[in-house]
């Protein structure tokens, strides 16, 4: 890899409208707080189509903004073959969509930078980061804990892997 080259960070869920929207941009003001954001591409999308070209969930916009981030910019999209193909990392968020993605990986290619998020986790329960479409308010503050603590620690992992100098990891 060229120096030049950003380190591909996708984070994926179900719909792409509440738990991968938050993780990229929690990771990505993480890596912004670290000094790293040249060193980074962060993405997210869904392995379902329902939500493509929608906005975040209301509730998940509230939750974030609660937090001091915004996910006022966000538009749904769906994880593709070429996603696979193209980035660096690739973060489920729970074990369906790890399968989903994993569909795609007809020779078993890239199975090895495809992981479930809470790998990360210090205290990752079944290794999944709960849905919470159909529940209430306190699964989005739920999700907010898990992805917060889970991604600083999946950028520490990054920065080791990657050999990164960060200015405040
Ligand atoms: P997400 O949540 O996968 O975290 O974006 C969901 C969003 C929509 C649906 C399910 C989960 N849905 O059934 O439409």
């Amino acid at each position: 890899m060229a120096a030049s080259d950003p380190i591909r960070v996708q984070f994926v869920c179900l719909g792409n409208i509440c738990r991968s929207p938050l993780a990229e941009a929690v990771f990505r003001d993480r890596v912004a707080q670290a000094g790293l954001d040249e060193h980074f591409d962060i993405e997210s999308s869904g392995t379902g189509d329902w939500h493509v070209g929608d906005g975040a969930d209301r509730r998940m916009r509230e939750t974030a903004q609660k937090h001091g981030l915004s996910l006022e910019e966000h538009t749904a999209s769906q994880f593709t073959a070429r996603d696979l193909e193209e980035y660096d990392h690739v973060f489920a968020m729970d074990k369906d969509n790890l399968h989903d993605i994993l569909y795609f990986d007809e020779d078993d290619e890239h199975s090895g930078k495809v992981r479930l998020f809470r790998e990360f986790d210090p205290e990752p329960g079944d290794y999944q980061v709960p849905d919470p479409y159909h529940g209430g308010r306190e699964g989005f503050e739920r999700v907010y804990s898990i992805v917060d603590r889970t991604s600083e620690k999946l950028l520490e992992r990054l920065i080791e892997e990657h050999d990164l100098d960060a200015a405040s990891a």
